[in-house]
């Protein structure tokens, strides 16, 4: 109960010390609302400034995925290794136990399938239930070059409205159709129109030649997708030069989920991501975890 007993003056100010007024951490994001930047700190570890995401929302257009056929037992032992966990509000609901304390980024986007146009997609959630699910930022696909390239900028640029009256950050997850050919052109276009549109990060894909460019001319984050499962090796290699040419992550699902060792495979990313470990040294910790799953 408030009271007035015992109110005394302040002693200790400590005037000779002034007070902080540090830069936040992150790319593109020292202007912004304190829970913007307190759900992006969640995200990315404002130690290495960089971010692990697991993602795991293939289901939301191609069914049941190789690696993810069983939510509920294919993701837990994942978890504690992650630093986010990108799904559908559907996964999370029914396969992830709400005593999980990691950051959601929440898939916002539906409406398609493998067997239609994938650019094709509406926002598929409303932000009332982005807030019930403690979102930490909403994702979406901007499809540039593709058929319904308008309707899904249309579509990002409403998250980032919607998410901004509450301080929910957004991230713009590249698209890229088949007859889109994966380089520095192309993905220097989609993650710049993602960043002007507001999106304050950026999903893209790692390519050769000219990442580290698009990730400079990119005035927010960039983590990288996955892909498609490639050996382990080779998925190290290409999350070291995604890192190491300035991207702030990955967020990877087949190459984890997909891996014979996904428990392995994703501490051997994690110490890629977070402390720079050498693709050679990194294989050394899937392939340890591995033979001591055996044992
Ligand atoms: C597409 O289904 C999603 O945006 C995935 O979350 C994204 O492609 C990352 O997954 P992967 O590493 O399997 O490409």
């Amino acid at each position: 109960m408030a009271d007035k007993d015992d109110v005394r003056l302040g002693k200790h100010f400590f005037e000779d010390i002034p007070s902080k007024n540090e830069a936040f951490f992150l790319k593109g994001a020292g202007a912004l609302d304190w829970g913007m930047q307190n759900r992006l700190s969640r995200i990315f570890n404002p130690e290495t400034g960089k971010t692990v995401m697991l993602a795991f929302d293939h289901g939301y257009f191609q069914g049941p995925t190789t690696g993810i056929e069983r939510l509920d037992l294919n993701i837990a032992p994942l978890i504690p290794y992650s630093d986010v966990l990108m799904c559908t509000r559907g996964a999370l609901r029914s396969s992830i136990s709400p005593t999980v304390c990691k950051p959601i980024v929440l898939r916002a986007s539906a409406g398609q399938s493998i067997l239609s146009e994938l650019s094709n997609e509406l926002i598929a959630i409303d932000i009332q239930d982005a807030i019930r699910l403690d979102a930490s930022a909403l994702a979406a696909q901007v499809y540039i070059g593709a058929e319904y390239e308008h309707k899904s900028i249309g579509n990002v640029t409403k998250l980032i409205d919607m998410g901004s009256k509450y301080g929910i950050p957004t991230l713009a997850v590249t698209g890229v159709g088949e007859k889109m050919s994966r380089d520095q052109r192309y993905f220097g276009l989609a993650t710049r129109i993602c960043a002007e549109i507001g999106a304050h990060y950026v999903k893209s894909y790692y390519f050769e030649p000219g990442f580290e460019k698009v990730v400079a001319a990119c005035p927010v984050p960039i983590v990288i997708a996955g892909g498609k499962k490639l050996p382990e090796k080779k998925a190290l290699e290409m999350a070291y030069k995604a890192i190491d040419q300035g991207a702030a992550g990955v967020d990877m699902g087949r190459n984890i989920f997909q891996s014979d060792c996904p428990v392995g495979m994703i501490q051997a990313v994690g110490a890629v991501v977070h402390n720079s470990v050498k693709p050679d040294k990194a294989i050394k910790i899937y392939e340890e975890i591995k033979v001591q799953e055996k044992t």
